[in-house]
């Protein structure tokens, strides 16, 4: 380990050595909870952000996992120092975690840049807790290690295996249309979620946390260990040695999240099959490090890097513990090498290329080659037309092919409540031909964007066996839903971007391959249309809405509030100790 630091120069010290009033009162204090001096003296003192909590499932076992980055902490020479934060359960929390994804960015970088810290070992997992610690730690820049809750076991229900959140629709499908009994729905319930962990399809969690992975801010494998696995429990201690290590060295994120970092997130991410909350999280990622990635790097990382991810939903069976058993995001990379930068830093202070030159695939059907991909292209495709001048977001890989080019008549839904009532009217006007849009669903509109993306079929056709139709929204969806969803619509509806002008029954025109969306109206009658459209009420007259509202940017931009983004104003200085 490369020392580049003396004791001295560690940003705790201000705290805790002069010889003055305000250190007496931090050793004091310090020694108030039991700690003496040798504990802390020269010691790096390494923050612990925990999202733990009692409405989180997914970090249920951060209570005690914590402690075990603590043993890595103290058996490497450093000093820890647990502070809770944020835990935005993706189950529990409403309207939808993605209102408070930068709430928690803030709370991270704050509790950072307030406490006498030197270095931070970030446990997260579920959905938006990834991207927002990540996002508040890049901007406050000191050594950080990214912890991953790790995926749960398999779900299991009368020996068939559940897929989080993927069977729940499947199986919510079969109810609706009467095929499973009130008593097997329940036993669905109970088998679905087996274990602590993050959903254990390739949605959302286990996206973000393979980024984070290929990114280089987290241990090499550590993404993929289940949460259960006792290899998490080492992994943890381990990231706690390594963090005291990284203060010493002082390896920051800027070291490592270089442009040339984010390329590799993103084609990892096409590789692995990706959700669609990829793109928004690692474009907001990326301008906190300092660099323009936009929708256009999605776009030319998925044309080049086939899905080689056999794990649900892309893929039609494995799971994350079936991922882990054949190797791990080290195997999966190790077979796109080819399309990564592999002389990219990391957290263990090698190389990207280092950390995977011995990495193996042991199951060629769960981690396939590049040249028997599940899906030629890379996951995700970015479309534009005068319907979303600003992109919109496909995943045809998890989509019936028939639907990737597509024209059929508009049926509009103005809010959530008008679509779920109407859903299950069984007189719905509607064909299996009908392009189905939800629009105010988008960053302000929502608000916060929710996973309403994934419209349900209507019931009537649900009854007569379709099972998937053209769906577009301002909205997100969630990483383990499938279809033909078409999403992120900017600018959205709400602030009057064309998904407001349509109306039911104008014919919406998609072709994937050509990467285009097309409302085919003409564009005097758009225009008309637009003079005469009226904005919606406003969503919040005071407290954090009323905040978000008026600085939250586009999908396409990455949804960061504006005044967070790094090119925003001069750094923020270190905070006075008088
Ligand atoms: Fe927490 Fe899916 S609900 S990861």
């Amino acid at each position: 380990m490369a020392k580049n630091k003396t004791p001295q120069e560690l940003r705790s010290a201000r705290w805790f050595a002069p010889d003055d009033l305000r250190a007496f009162g931090h050793r004091s204090r310090a020694m108030q909870m039991g700690y003496a001096p040798e504990e802390w003296k020269d010691r790096p003192v390494i923050a612990i952000l925990n999202t733990w909590s009692d409405a989180q499932p997914c970090h249920m076992h951060f209570k005690s996992r914590v402690d075990d980055v603590k043993r890595g902490i103290l058996m490497a020479g450093g000093f820890p120092m647990e502070l809770p934060a944020l835990s935005l359960s993706e189950s529990f929390l409403k309207p939808t975690t993605m209102l408070y994804r930068n709430l928690l960015a803030m709370d991270a970088e704050e509790l950072l840049r307030g406490h006498p810290v030197d270095g931070v070992v970030l446990m997260g997992g579920c959905d938006k807790t990834t991207p927002a610690l990540l996002l508040g730690a890049t901007s406050m820049g000191l050594p950080a290690i990214y912890l991953p809750a790790g995926p749960m076991l398999r779900g299991n229900w009368k020996g068939k295996t559940l897929g989080s959140g993927s069977d729940a629709w499947k199986y919510w499908d079969e109810r609706r249309a009467g095929k499973i009994s009130a008593k097997d729905w329940v036993d669905v319930e109970a088998g679905i979620a087996r274990s602590y962990g993050t959903c254990m399809t390739m949605g959302t969690a286990s996206t973000m946390t393979a980024i984070a992975e290929s990114l280089g801010m987290t241990l090499p494998g550590a993404s993929s260990i289940p949460a259960a696995d006792a290899g998490h429990i080492r992994m943890s201690s381990e990231s706690g040695r390594r963090i005291v290590e990284m203060v010493w060295e002082d390896l920051t994120p800027q070291k490592i999240q270089t442009r040339p970092a984010f390329e590799n997130a993103i084609t990892v991410a096409m590789a692995m099959g990706c959700s669609t909350n990829a793109i928004i999280h690692l474009i907001a990622q990326a301008r906190r490090a300092g660099h323009d990635i936009g929708l256009d790097d999605f776009e030319t990382a998925s044309r080049k890097v086939p899905v080689i991810a056999n794990v649900r939903p892309s893929g039609d069976s494995y799971l994350m513990e079936d991922f882990f058993y054949a190797g791990g995001l080290p195997g999966l990379m190790s077979r796109i090498r080819d399309h990564l930068h592999l002389d990219c830093m990391t957290v263990t202070g090698r190389t990207l290329g280092d950390n995977i030159a011995s990495a193996e695939v042991y199951n060629d059907d769960v981690i396939r080659t590049v040249a028997n991909p599940i899906y030629a292209e890379g996951a995700l495709a970015v479309l534009k037309g005068n319907l979303a001048p600003d992109g919109c977001v496909i995943k045809p890989s998890a989509c019936e092919p028939r639907f990737l080019k597509h024209s059929g008549p508009a049926l509009v839904f103005d809010d959530y409540p008008s679509m779920k009532r109407a859903i299950d009217d069984p007189d719905l006007d509607v064909t299996a031909d009908h392009v189905l849009i939800l629009r105010n669903a988008g960053p302000q509109g929502g608000p916060g964007m929710p996973e309403w993306g994934m419209l349900p079929i209507p019931t009537r056709l649900v009854k007569q066996g379709v099972r998937d139709m053209v769906r577009l929204s301002d909205a997100r969806m969630s990483g383990t839903s499938y279809g033909a969803c078409i999403l992120h619509v900017a600018p959205e509806a709400y602030i009057g971007g064309p998904l407001a002008l349509v109306k039911n029954g104008d014919r919406i025109t998609l072709d994937v391959a050509a990467r285009s969306i097309h409302l085919d109206v003409p564009e005097a009658e758009l225009a008309k249309r637009r003079a005469e459209w009226q904005p919606p009420e406003t969503r919040y007259e005071r407290g954090y809405g009323w905040m978000f509202t008026r600085h939250i940017r586009q999908a396409n931009e990455g949804c960061d509030f504006d005044f967070l983004e790094t090119g925003f104003g001069g750094p923020v200085g270190e905070p006075a100790i008088y």
